[in-house]
């Protein structure tokens, strides 16, 4: 072989590796059955995509998810179908009695807080952006005299504003994307009358707020003193196992609003 072919030769099989490294960028990269499955698997875990939940139609995926859901509360993660809890266990250390009074129930769900503070006493409203939620709610309980309404808390509800004596919140705020948090803090602050209490129940870390690390999008503790908005004021925290002191876990705290 003269010298100019094997030169030739050598250069083709330079190529010929060259390409063969390049080669595997450009085709899509095989992924086996079973690597599909984890990932299917993983993809029905994380509510993200399973709801394909959108940082600015924040309110959307809640519809859907009660769509699936039965009137057992199946398919809605968050149903206890009984009074919720740590509310339970807040209702245990104080005498709450509603007796001429009136309250309010934000994102209610399944409606079984509404219910446990009718049998208190209260005029009761209860509102949740879902439709099907709310449809649920009045299935669940046909003979309450509860005001179930579809309503979303992110929308103009003057209406409301200092109409009730006491207001529950449970878990709404940290179930929307944070940069919704100051207009949530605000407006549920806002539905406490005069004199009238807020009780807020929620999950707490210290982690950042970012739209990548929920739902749920747990509040840090300062978030739970932005409710003192409105002339509120923190009246009463109550510690679950040692939650307050671990700056985690979940918070009980009670805010009253001025009387004028
Ligand atoms: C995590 S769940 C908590 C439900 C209930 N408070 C409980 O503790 O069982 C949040 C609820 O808030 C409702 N929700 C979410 N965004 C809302 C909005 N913008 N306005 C009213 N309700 C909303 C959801 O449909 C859902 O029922």
């Amino acid at each position: 072989m003269n010298r100019r072919k094997k030169g030739n030769q050598i250069l083709k099989a330079r190529a010929k590796k060259a390409n063969a490294k390049l080669a595997p960028k450009n085709k899509p990269r095989y992924i086996s059955k079973a690597e599909r499955a984890k990932l299917a698997e993983e993809a029905a875990k994380d509510p993200k995509l399973q709801f394909s939940i959108n940082e600015d139609k924040p309110a959307d995926w809640f519809e859907p998810l009660y769509a699936k859901a039965n009137i057992d509360g199946e398919g809605v993660p968050w149903a206890n179908m009984s009074t919720q809890p740590l509310f339970k266990h807040w209702l245990e250390a104080n005498e709450l009695q509603g007796k001429d009074k009136s309250a309010l129930v934000v994102g209610c769900g399944l409606g079984d807080d509404a219910i446990e503070l009718e049998q208190r006493g209260f005029s009761v409203t209860a509102f949740d952006v879902s439709e099907t939620a709310i449809n649920l709610c009045k299935k669940r309980f046909p003979e309450s005299k509860v005001e179930f309404i579809q309503a979303d808390l992110l929308a103009e509800l003057s209406q409301w504003h200092k109409a009730f004596d006491f207001v529950l919140e449970i878990y709404t705020v940290q179930a929307l994307p944070p940069k919704y948090e100051a207009q949530l803090i605000d407006n549920i602050a806002a539905f406490v009358a005069e004199g009238g209490h807020l009780l807020v129940i929620a999950e707490v870390s210290n982690e950042e707020r970012q739209f990548e690390n929920g739902p749920p999008w747990l509040l840090t503790p300062e978030h739970v003193d932005a409710f003192c908005h409105r002339g509120l004021s923190v009246e009463q925290r109550l510690d679950n196992d040692g939650a307050l002191e671990a700056k985690a876990g979940s918070y009980i705290t009670l805010f009253k609003a001025q009387a004028l």
